[in-house]
């Protein structure tokens, strides 16, 4: 098999390491709009080379990996799919838009493409997707993290919340996930991953708190419907080179590639 990073920043370099130790893939193409980044990983690497642009190596690829930003997951998903190369997304954002969404949606089912979007650093996907097939009628989901994670965030800055006189853990909204994605950027990827997985962004309840006394970020997926009720709780270690990511996050990548290039669906 042979693979297409595009970005080769904190998850993309980890991402190109794991799979230059998977067997069945036999060639890895990196692609950074900052060239340096995409050379210094594959000087590390066996089987990475560096490209120039998505266009240049797609006909000899199986499967792109986009894990740059929003814009650029925009751009290219359409040309891969389009190319009938599979595709997982990393900038989950990008799917907000539901006109978007559906376009790549249907185009993929035309290309017989598969895109891929791994669960990140909520658990719990598996349930609410076989839950998604009855009827909803509550999908919740509360983030707490560290006063750090919301330093910069306008939202905060203009309801004169200052972050550094929190001496608890302190409600930062509470709302659907079609505004919590706006004015949050930073936890989109879970809100949409859940939104898309559920029943839609206006649905979705996203509560989000600060908690001065943490380190780790949690997600807990309520969800209420037809099949009963399920809570699932995480617990996030931060990654140590970005305390806004998760490892589940990057680990939940990883594990999705594996299942792609060995073609072993165990738990879907
Ligand atoms: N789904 C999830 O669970 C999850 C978890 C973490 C991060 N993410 C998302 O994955 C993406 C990457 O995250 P990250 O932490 O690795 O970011 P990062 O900033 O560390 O790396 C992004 C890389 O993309 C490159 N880039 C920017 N524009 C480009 C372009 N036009 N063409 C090619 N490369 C380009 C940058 O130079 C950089 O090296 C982000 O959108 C982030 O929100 C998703």
């Amino acid at each position: 098999m042979r693979i297409m990073i595009v970005g080769c920043g904190s998850r993309g370099s980890k991402l190109a390491e794991a799979a230059d130790g998977l067997m069945e893939v036999k060639r890895i193409y990196l692609v950074d709009s900052d060239n340096s980044r995409a050379e210094a990983v594959a000087a590390k690497l066996k089987k990475a080379v560096v490209v120039n642009g998505v266009e240049e190596e797609l006909y000899h690829c199986d499967l792109v990996i986009e894990c740059a930003t929003q814009e650029v997951a925009h751009d290219i998903v359409p040309k891969v799919v389009a190319r009938g190369v599979d595709v997982m997304i990393m900038s989950v954002g990008a799917l907000v838009d539901e006109d978007y969404r559906t376009m790549i949606f249907d185009r993929a089912k035309e290309c017989d493409v598969r895109i891929y979007i791994p669960s990140g650093a909520v658990c719990g996907t598996d349930g609410l997707r076989a839950s998604a097939i009855g009827e909803l009628k509550v999908v919740e989901i509360n983030t707490v993290q560290g006063t750090a994670s919301f330093k910069g965030v306008e939202f905060i800055e203009q309801k004169g919340i200052n972050l550094d006189n929190l001496k608890e853990r302190t409600l930062l909204y509470s709302g659907s996930a079609r505004d919590a994605v706006k004015l949050f950027p930073r936890n989109v990827n879970v809100a949409a991953l859940v939104s898309i997985l559920g029943f839609g962004f206006d649905k979705t309840t996203v509560n989000i708190f600060a908690d001065p006394a943490t380190t780790s970020n949690s997600h807990e997926l309520k969800v209420k419907g037809e099949f009963g009720e399920m809570t699932c709780s995480t617990y996030n270690v931060t990654s140590p080179d970005n305390p806004n990511t998760s490892n589940l996050a990057v680990f939940s990548a990883i594990s999705a590639l594996e299942r792609i290039v060995k073609n072993q669906w165990i738990g879907i």
